[in-house]
């Protein structure tokens, strides 16, 4: 298992109390070459592929950018630990109709309240003030919107407050494809 692998196993299971240490931010690139950066709720680590796996939806601008532009960067912070782990990604989205397995199983591990946001309607599209987002629809199967993006991990920069001085180590894949990892100056 590579350094980084250890590293991040053991910052989830020391923060694992702690709701918020599995949201982390993920910036893609839109078509006119600005950063775009948003919250998403870390699922779970392929290991077979070194993938960070998060569910979405088709029509998000996400989708969208990532389909255009799959190199993208994740940003994940740890308070209790004080760690830092910053990803260089390559994003690949899948749907129903690419892993319908990958689909079904991620959608049935969602909460009522997680399915509804699948229902209310075109994302950022406008609304009506406090129009309210009544959900009617049959939640049981997933909408074809939903989808998965498996976040491919090329290189990661970890940093840790604790201590003084600080510690940071790169990791990233060598002409092998095998792991290799290098501490440098914070
Ligand atoms: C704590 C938190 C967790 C979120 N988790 C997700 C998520 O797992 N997937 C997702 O698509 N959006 C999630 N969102 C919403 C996104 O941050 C974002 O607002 C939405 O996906 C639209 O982003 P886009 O238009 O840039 O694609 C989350 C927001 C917050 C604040």
């Amino acid at each position: 298992m590579p350094g980084w692998n250890q590293r991040l196993t053991k910052s989830l299971h020391q923060s694992k109390s702690q709701p918020e240490s599995r949201y982390f931010q993920l910036a893609t690139l839109t078509d006119d070459l600005v950063p775009a950066n948003r919250t998403v709720v870390f699922r779970y680590l392929e290991e077979a592929s070194y993938s960070l796996v998060v569910v979405s939806d088709t029509r998000s601008a996400k989708w969208q950018e990532l389909a255009l532009q799959p190199n993208a960067s994740v940003c994940w912070y740890f308070s209790k630990t004080r760690e830092q782990y910053r990803f260089v990604v390559k994003g690949e989205g899948f749907t129903v109709d690419s892993d319908p397995a990958l689909i079904h199983k991620q959608w049935s591990k969602l909460s009522d309240a997680g399915r509804k946001q699948y229902f209310w309607g075109q994302p950022a599209n406008p609304r009506a003030s406090d129009a309210p987002l009544r959900v009617t629809s049959d939640m049981s199967e997933a909408p074809e919107h939903f989808c998965v993006l498996k976040l491919k991990i090329q290189s990661v920069d970890y940093l840790s407050l604790q201590g003084n001085p600080q510690y940071r180590e790169k990791h990233w894949l060598d002409g092998n494809g095998d792991w290799v990892s290098q501490p440098i100056i914070p």
